[in-house]
Order: C-alpha cells, then structure tokens, then sequence
C-alpha cells in the first residue's frame, strides 16, 4: 500500500491518541478544521501545552494568513485535518496544501485519511498519499476498518526513527492493547496485496 513507515494500532481513534501527541511538541501550533473528525479534535486535547486553533473549512487562505502571522512564535505549524471528510464527503484541498507544503517549511500536515484506505489510488493507498508530496512533513492516518474490511488504525510516516517514537511515546501503544489477533490475521491476509501490514510488523511492535 505504501513503501511509508507504518505504525498501527486496535483503532483509528487510539492511533491519533497515540500519534498526535508524540509527534506535535510543545512549541508548535496546531491548526484543526471545524470538520476535521472527533478523533482528531479529542486527540488535540492531549496536547497540554500546545496552542490549538479551530479553523474554517478548508479554508486555505485563512491557513496561509496564519502561518504568515505565527510562523516566528513557533517551530512547527501542524495543519490537522481530514482527507476524505467523513460527514460532507469532500476531500481536503490536496494541491492548495501541497503549494502551501513547498512555501512553507514549518508547515506539517497530519491527515486523517480512513475513508479512502483500500480503494483509492496506487495499491489502495488511499487519496492523501496519492496527491500529497512523499516528505516527512507529511503525515497521514489510515484505516483498516471500514472499507478495508479489517480493524484497526495506521500512519504512514516518512522514518523509522518517527515510527519508533509513536510506538515509544504514545501513550495508547503503552496502555491499550494491540488489533486481536483474528481481525490482525485479516488485515494481514488483505494487505497480502499491499507492502504495508508486513513492513509494520515485522519490524514495528511485537
Ligand atoms: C474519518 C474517521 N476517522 C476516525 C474514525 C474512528 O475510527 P475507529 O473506529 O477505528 O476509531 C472514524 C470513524 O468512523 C472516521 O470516520
């Protein structure tokens, strides 16, 4: 599915409560669409010192005004979001974020893209990955539920060094437990086609 480093976890939801805090730091910014999934918003909760701001739809003007205006307070600006909008059925301005990515270097993008996991794009690597720019500013959620008929969540990350952290540092790797084995034995016979399940475990959580 992707040649990316792949964590996973029992759930898409436990997987952002895992991911996200491991991966924003203190000094960054998060920026969240209105739209963006429950899962994102409870899992910017996790973030205690860091400064989360709701933004409107989509709306990648207002995005640029505010990288321009906070980008020197911060190291990292994260844009968090939806790929495939679960209620509208839109997707996120791919080629808007991807000449946002190449101006700005502080901006990372942190996409939940569960609705197009399996049967979008290149070994059903879903939408974001497909249109977005392969960086490791670039980071996108996927799901084994839905479509894929499985269970359980992953992200595509650009390093091994990254997938170390989320399984290291998340706090849902620490104290919940792994996909039970009858539906990881599914996601793996469905991901016989893919690259993705085999790379996370055979060299990722045991
Ligand atoms: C876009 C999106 N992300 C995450 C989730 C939560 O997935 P899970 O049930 O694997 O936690 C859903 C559930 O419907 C969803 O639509």
């Amino acid at each position: 599915m992707t040649e990316r480093n792949v964590a996973v976890a029992a759930s898409t939801t436990l997987l952002h409560r895992a991911a996200i805090p491991a991966l924003v730091g203190d000094n960054d910014l998060v920026i969240i669409d209105q739209f963006a999934h429950a899962s994102l918003h409870m899992a910017t909760e996790l973030l205690g010192n860091t400064y989360v701001a709701r933004i409107r739809h989509s709306h990648m003007q207002k995005l640029e005004l505010m990288i321009q205006e906070f980008a020197h307070r911060h190291e990292r600006i994260w844009y968090i979001a939806d790929a495939l909008y679960s209620m509208r059925g839109d997707y996120a301005p791919f080629r808007e974020l991807s000449v946002l990515l190449d101006r700005y270097q502080k901006l990372h993008v942190y996409l939940d893209d569960a609705h197009s996991t399996s049967w979008y794009g290149e070994r059903g690597r879903g939408a974001a990955l497909s249109h977005l720019p392969n960086i490791e500013r670039v980071v996108v959620a996927l799901s084994l539920n839905k479509s894929l008929s499985a269970a359980g969540g992953a992200v595509a990350l650009s390093t091994p060094e990254l997938k170390k952290r989320v399984y290291a540092c998340g706090g849902t790797m620490l104290f919940s437990g792994p996909i039970q084995p009858p539906m990881l034995g599914a996601a793996v016979a469905l991901g016989e086609t893919t690259s993705f399940t085999r790379a996370s475990y055979s060299s990722g959580r045991s």
